[in-house]
């Protein structure tokens, strides 16, 4: 399939072209200057321009933190820009797959989320995000599967697998929060769900594959757990590795408050599509394999 992604040097963009390659697909990558978010007017042409067979929306505003003071910028991107992508690709006849988050709850209770619980999102990515499905579900109904994912990490970008590996190298011990629970997923385990899904849409038109869709890697950690891991894998290779301090959220403050419960429930994928993406256990070592050679 030919595939236009927006966005160019993001974790998933980046593993859609890393595994594109691999399952035969043509990827177009499309970002800024060319095709700004905050510029809904800046979208249409190169994705057009494309010709794509389906559109994956994979950029966004992602700086959670930030978005707290620049809600506006976030809003504009992550809700008008993914609205404004979706009109495209319903203009175009061509399915839409966009990704969406975890970050849509609240964080309460202990069950894994499903797709029909409410939404309650506890700081402004989370809440522009939760805006930016319902723009893309109102600009292409029929044609859109939105896959909410969660605690992405990849041999690329900005991601707490490599945080951690660059503060095991400084110091003998770090603090973890160890009170947030989520699903820790491969980027690149994304781009071969997302494969799959955009197959499934482009050769059936049944209603029961669009829509909202949880899509995580399976298991669960704590980030103590998670970067318990990272710490394990590193040490196997002889990098580098620290003591996990477990810490509370209180005890590390942030601007956004992050949901203690990320848990995501991705029955409704498997049905629907047959997709279930592996554990982040197995997925994990690869990663860190990767990004320790970076550094060698
Ligand atoms: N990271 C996570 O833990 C996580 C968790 C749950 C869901 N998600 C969702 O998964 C998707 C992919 O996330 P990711 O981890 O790959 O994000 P990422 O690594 O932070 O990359 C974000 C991408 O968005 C692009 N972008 C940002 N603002 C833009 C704008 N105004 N116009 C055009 N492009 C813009 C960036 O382009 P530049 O290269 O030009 O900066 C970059 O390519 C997003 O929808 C995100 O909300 C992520």
């Amino acid at each position: 399939m030919r595939i236009a992604v927006t966005g160019t040097s993001g974790q998933v963009v980046t593993s859609l072209i890393e595994r594109g390659k691999l399952a035969g697909d043509e990827i177009v990558a499309i970002g800024r200057p060319q095709l700004d978010l905050a510029d809904p007017a800046s979208v249409a042409t190169p994705l057009a321009a494309a010709r794509p067979d389906a559109i994956v929306s994979a950029a966004a505003y992602t700086a959670v933190d930030k978005a707290e003071s620049e809600r506006d910028l976030a809003l504009a991107v992550n809700a008008v820009g993914a609205g404004a992508v979706a009109a495209v690709a319903a203009d175009m006849g061509v399915p839409l797959i966009h990704l969406s988050t975890d970050y849509v709850f609240d964080g309460s209770g202990v069950q894994p989320w499903t797709e029909s619980d409410l939404t309650g999102p506890t700081g402004v990515y989370g809440e522009t995000k939760l805006a930016g499905e319902q723009a893309v579900l109102a600009a292409h109904p029929g044609g859109s599967a939105i896959l909410r994912t969660a605690w992405v990490y990849s041999p690329f970008g900005a991601n707490f697998v490599r945080t951690m590996l660059r503060l095991a190298a400084e110091r003998d011990e770090v603090s973890v929060v160890a009170d947030q629970i989520g699903n820790p997923t491969s980027a690149l385990d994304i781009a071969d769900g997302v494969f799959a899904v955009a197959r499934n849409l482009a050769a059936d038109s049944d209603p029961a594959l669009r829509g909202v869709f949880h899509m995580s890697g399976a298991g669960e950690a704590s980030w103590a757990d998670f970067a318990r891991a990272v710490f394990a894998a590193s040490a196997e290779r002889g990098g580098p590795s620290a003591e996990v301090n477990a810490i509370t959220t209180a005890d590390y403050p942030t601007p956004a408050r992050r949901p203690a419960n990320s848990r995501l429930d991705c029955a409704r994928l498997a049905e629907a599509h047959g997709v279930a993406l592996p554990d982040w256990r197995d997925s994990l070592p690869p990663v860190v394999e990767r990004l320790l050679a970076e550094t060698a």
